[in-house]
Formats: structure tokens, sequence, C-alpha cells
């Protein structure tokens, strides 16, 4: 990610646009809170803020939240210094939990992707490992950017993203069943650019 994507995602305005309308729409989406006891992973954590609100607002007992950039970590650590008895962070790639956290197959309740599938060259491999590490019936929680999104003008003058290969709405949402994920109920499309939803783990 470049300095200005960085600022972009370190920043107030984004903390509002988590709180007030992705995790409420990502809550209707998945169909509430997490079920009591539940353990969740997060891609590409950032600064910690959308860790926050998995424990606070999906209610997860633990969170083990990855991002490939230490300096990401580093805020994050500050971010959640109290809730450190629940959460585990790791420098390390959302394709390879097993090594960030020892993650074993079916580790998890919910899987949550926070804008950052759209960042991976090996996008699928996201999937594989999300559906690897979830338990069967768990949930991956997404919120993602689409290729129609990072071809705009302002996407590719302000932002640094993989160029080959990326995906539209519909090849990101093809590519689910392909990994056992089966698409919960309904979607939310924002103009073509993003895509919200949850899907469950095949049993
Ligand atoms: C657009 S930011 C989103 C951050 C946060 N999830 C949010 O919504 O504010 C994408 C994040 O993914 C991280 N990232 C990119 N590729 C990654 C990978 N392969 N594994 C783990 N994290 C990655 C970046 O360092 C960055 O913090």
């Amino acid at each position: 990610m470049n300095r200005i994507e960085k600022a972009a995602i370190n920043n107030p305005a984004r903390r509002a646009l988590q709180r007030l309308y992705e995790v409420p729409t990502l809550l209707k989406l998945a169909g509430g809170p997490l079920p009591p006891g539940a353990k969740a992973a997060e891609l590409g954590c950032g600064p910690g803020y959308g860790t926050k609100l998995i424990l606070d607002r999906f209610r997860a007992a633990h969170v083990d939240a990855v991002d490939l950039d230490p300096y990401m970590i580093t805020k994050a650590r500050r971010r959640l210094a109290r809730e450190m008895h629940r959460v585990r962070l790791a420098v390390g790639d959302a394709t390879d939990l097993r090594t960030a956290f020892g993650a074993a197959d079916s580790s998890y309740e919910a899987v949550f992707d926070f804008a950052i599938i759209h960042h991976i060259p090996d996008w699928r491999s996201a999937l594989t490992e999300t559906a690897r590490a979830l338990k069967p019936g768990g949930l991956f929680v997404f919120e993602e950017v689409t290729a129609h999104a990072l071809a705009r003008p302002s996407y590719r003058l302000l932002f640094d993203h993989p160029t080959e290969d990326r995906f539209t709405a519909e090849q990101f949402l093809a590519e689910l069943p392909r990994h056992g994920l089966a698409v919960r109920g309904s979607l939310t499309r924002i103009r073509g650019d993003y895509l919200l939803g949850a899907a469950v783990r095949s049993r």
C-alpha cells in the first residue's frame, strides 16, 4: 500500500465509514452477531479498527488478526492494548494463517475481509485459505473493492494495487462456491465498485 492509501486507512473518515455503514450493513447480511464464544480471523487488519468492531459489534470472543505490514500491526497493537487477552496480532500473509497463528483446518467460526483481498496478487489463494480455516457452517464476511473501482482514474492516480487479474463482483461471487462458500441471503453492491456480503462454508 502506498502512503496515500495508508493515510486514507488511518483516518477518522475511514473509521466512521466502517463503524456507521460497513459493519451495520455486514451485520445484517451476516444475520447478526456471531454465536457466543466464537473465534474469528481477520485478513489484512490494518490499524485494528475493524478488529475492535469484530469484538464489539460482531461479539467475537477472540480475534486472530494478520497484516503484511509491520507498521499496521504496531498501530493495531496500540489501538487494541486493552483487548490483548482476546486478540492475537501477527505480521504475516492472509493466504497462510497456519504460519501466522498455527491455525489448523476448521479453526474459526468467522473470517473477515474488510477490503483486503483485492490487494493480493493471487486473490483466489485467500479464498482457499479462508475456506480451509473456517469451520463447516462458519461465516466468511466480506467487503471488497472490484476491478471496476480499481480502473477508475481516481484509484489509479492515488493508490497502488496489483493490476493483473483483478475481479469484478461477478467474478468474486463465482469463485466462492469453488471454495465451498455459499452466499448467505442478499448482497450489497455499490455502483459495481464495492461488494458486501457473507458466505457460509459448506458442511
Ligand atoms: C485497504 S487496507 C484495509 C485495512 C483494514 N482492513 C480496513 O478496512 O481499514 C488493506 C490492508 O491489507 C494489508 N495486506 C495487503 N496484502 C496482504 C496480505 N497478503 N496479507 C495480509 N495483509 C495484507 C495491507 O497491509 C493493508 O493494511
